[in-house]
């Protein structure tokens, strides 16, 4: 190679290897937030369900208040396996505790869903009422201040 095109030949290969880094980077981003798409659809389905169950649970509906708890659980399930983009801003010596409260927290609501499905299946629709009011609408709110980015909802 001539002399004179031995600083180009340099400038190319940097520029290059510059590029190569931020293809990575930006391949990195956007893997990064690990399962939050899951999180997103499932928790838009959980929204749907709740919105469903909350106008209230009578004998004339239960048919349609069983499948909602149906779509509310296998919602928590799907969001349960996946890890919060949240845990990325903790302490990596924390990560693992924080997210075994997240799936814990989730349980919780997976719980509460089958103990309104079995009030449901019952016939005591009070209690169902109740534990899709207060129980899970309190879930929302403590699951989304410690594990939602920009905080609860
Ligand atoms: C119990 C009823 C709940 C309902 C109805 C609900 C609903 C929602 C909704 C509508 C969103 C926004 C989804 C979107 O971006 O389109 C969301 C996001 C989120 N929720 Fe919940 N949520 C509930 C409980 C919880 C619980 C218990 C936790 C944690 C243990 C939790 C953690 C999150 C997280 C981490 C996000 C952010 C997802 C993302 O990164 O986009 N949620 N939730």
């Amino acid at each position: 190679m001539p002399q004179r095109l031995l600083p180009l030949a340099l400038f190319a290969s940097c520029a290059a290897l510059i590029g190569l880094w931020c293809l990575s980077r930006t391949a990195h981003a956007v893997a990064m937030p690990p399962g939050n798409e899951t999180i997103a659809k499932s928790m838009q389905q959980m929204n749907d369900a709740l919105e469903a169950l909350s106008k209230g649970i009578t004998a004339a509906n239960r048919e349609a208040a069983l499948e909602e708890l149906a779509k509310f659980e296998s919602a928590v399930i799907g969001a349960k396996a996946a890890v919060p983009a949240s845990a990325t801003k903790v302490d990596e010596k924390k990560r693992a505790a924080f997210v075994a409260d997240y799936r814990k927290t989730l349980i919780d609501a997976l719980d509460f869903a089958a103990a309104a499905e079995r009030a449901v299946i019952d016939g005591k629709y009070k209690d169902a009422d109740t534990l899709v009011r207060n129980k899970l609408g309190g879930l929302k709110s403590t699951g989304h201040g410690k594990f939602k980015t920009e905080g609860g909802k």
